[in-house]
């Protein structure tokens, strides 16, 4: 519908000009990633943070990434419900442990020690979804998000944040927070974030072998 997708591309624009000021100003990268990914899941109308779709039992599970392509340093979390903002989890994986991926329950006890905002599953619950869930629309497109950032000093930056797929089993784990599959971002090549459906990411290793072709 033209009203409805006026409105996607408001929001899309938003985030847009968000990250070129930041980046106009001479802001590092891989703060515009969190930043333009965490804006992304504050906004209901996309399938990351507040308003992702729900998993076979009608919680919200997210998954999150971010890469730094001049490092190729990367942080990811999976199977989230309680942190508001996987993205900002996702970069404290990278930056303050020695691991690339941390999932749920472990993830969520690091989410606490690094003071991350918590909130209730029911907060990610939006009407529409709720709509969508008691329809289990199976085609429905996925709507995850992703930024990718080309910054002034010539590096690449990428990351993806997303609720999954709507109906995924329990303990589904896409291909967002698989680096490689969902993410990747070097400056030799590209950075890369994918949406769709996350299985077929993962088996084809769909962001590397972007990257690898450039
Ligand atoms: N690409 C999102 C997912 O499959 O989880």
């Amino acid at each position: 519908m033209a009203e409805k997708a006026a409105e996607y591309h408001a929001a899309l624009d938003a985030v847009l000009e968000l990250g070129y000021c930041a980046l106009t100003e001479g802001a590092n990268g891989m703060d515009v990633v969190v930043q333009c990914l965490t804006a992304l899941e504050n906004d209901p109308h996309f399938n990351a943070g507040k308003g992702a779709v729900f998993n076979d039992q009608g919680v919200v599970e997210l998954d999150a990434s971010v890469m730094d392509g001049a490092t190729l340093k990367a942080g990811a979390v999976a199977g989230l419900q309680h942190v508001k903002n996987p993205a900002k989890l996702a970069r404290l994986v990278m930056d303050s442990t020695v691991h690339v991926l941390l999932m749920s329950d472990g993830a969520e006890a690091f989410a606490k020690v690094q003071g991350q905002e918590f909130v209730d599953n029911e907060y990610f619950l939006t009407p529409r979804r709720k709509e969508q869930y008691q329809r289990w629309e199976a085609n429905k497109k996925n709507g995850t998000v992703g930024v990718v950032v080309l910054d002034r000093e010539g590096n690449v930056y990428a990351g993806t944040s997303t609720g999954g797929m709507m109906g995924k089993k329990y303990g589904r784990v896409g291909d967002v927070p698989i680096i490689g599959a969902g993410t990747y971002a070097d400056n030799q090549g590209a950075a890369v974030s994918c949406t769709g459906h996350g299985e077929y990411s993962i088996r084809n290793n769909v962001a590397f072998q972007i990257n690898a072709r450039m």
